[in-house]
């Protein structure tokens, strides 16, 4: 079977390798990966010149075989794995990290993977590989923004920023759950999908550099309910002077810088809950399935690239030219 490692090599970063196949041992089952999907922490792990591991977080295809006491799942079902392999359900601990696909392990780039039977769970219903191989980062981070926290009730106004696959999830769940949307981009034509795809308000973060003011007049002084706060430390002053008193902010990405000053006291003086997420448990990913299931979720798949141009793939998300999810066909 073939697998990409990364390479550490900033221009070419992933190498093609074929490996012995392997075979699950007890308590774990092999899955033939048929998509994979990236996220931007793919392109910070290889930018940070990792080497020698294989990448991804995101992948989905069917069960090739079953190790030695496994019974949940069975030969042919289609599964995602799980961003960490040892989450099962409950609070996040240290030692859960060591289960980071595509980081702490190896991951979903490559034709078959060995994974613990609780790393792994059904598709929704209905869904194709590609689809399937989209939910367990961005979707699940959005999720437990969305529900983990104080859960979002309908009538309340959530905030995402850009249309990456985040926020496009983030929009998508927050709108099933019967909230208002609004959501930035630095683009008009990108603005306008996410209006067809039900946002309530949009804004242009490149041509309103004051944001943060667009949200409040847009809430009438009072602010969002909740932000998926994406961009970190160059978002963060504005998402705090845009969520009302009592909201919160979901602290999750860094896209624009990882480090900068921050000014506590805009907390403080809003009684804002800051919360930061780090994707979430099999437990969450399972009631997450059980809502698309029951909503007809489907996921904004913006291009879906042959196995053999993945490094094609990490250029397109790098662009930033993309909208929800890219997908690497296995
Ligand atoms: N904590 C966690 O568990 C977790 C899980 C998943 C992701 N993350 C983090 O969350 C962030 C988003 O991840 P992703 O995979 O969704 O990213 P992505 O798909 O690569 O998102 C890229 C998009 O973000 C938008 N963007 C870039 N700079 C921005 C800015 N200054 N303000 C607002 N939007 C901006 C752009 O949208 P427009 O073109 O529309 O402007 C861009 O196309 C990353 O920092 C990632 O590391 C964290």
């Amino acid at each position: 079977m073939r697998a990409y490692h990364l390479s550490g090599v900033a221009d070419s970063p992933l190498e093609l390798f074929e490996l012995a196949t392997p075979d699950p041992g007890p308590g774990e089952v092999s899955v033939r990966v048929q998509a994979t999907s990236l996220n931007y922490r793919d392109l910070m792990i290889s930018r940070r010149g990792r080497q020698g591991i294989v990448p991804l977080s995101d992948g989905a295809g069917e069960v090739l075989a079953v190790g030695p006491g496994v019974s949940r799942v069975q030969v042919g079902d289609l599964v995602a794995g799980a961003f960490f392999s040892h989450w099962p359900s409950g609070r996040i601990s240290a030692a859960v990290h060591d289960s980071a696909l595509g980081g702490a392990v190896d991951g979903m780039l490559a034709e078959v993977v060995v994974l613990p039977e609780h790393g792994v769970i059904a598709a929704p219903r209905g869904w194709t590989a590609a689809q399937t191989a989209t939910l367990p980062c961005a979707a699940l981070t959005a999720w437990n923004a969305l529900v983990e926290g104080a859960p979002v009730r309908a009538g309340q106004t959530v905030l995402l920023l850009g249309t990456g696959g985040v926020s496009v999830f983030g929009l998508q769940f927050a709108k099933m759950m019967g909230a208002r949307t609004i959501i930035t981009s630095s683009s008009d034509e990108k603005l306008a999908r996410m209006r067809a795809l039900g946002a309530d308000a949009v804004i242009n973060y490149a041509t309103h550099e004051n944001w943060a003011e667009v949200v409040l007049e847009s809430t009438g002084g009072v602010g969002a309910d909740l932000v998926l706060e994406v961009g970190g430390a160059g978002t963060l002053a504005q998402s705090m002077a845009c969520t009302r008193h009592g909201g919160q902010i979901a602290l999750i990405g860094i896209l624009a810088g990882a480090s900068g000053q921050v000014n506590p006291g805009q907390l403080v003086g809003r009684s804002v809950d800051l919360r930061g997420i780090y994707v979430g448990s099999l437990e969450m990913f399972a009631e997450m399935n059980a809502a698309i299931d029951l909503h007809g979720l489907e996921p904004l798949i913006d291009e879906v690239f042959p196995f053999e141009q993945a490094a094609a793939a990490y250029r397109h998300l790098a662009s930033q030219t993309h909208v929800g999810k890219v997908v690497v066909s296995v």
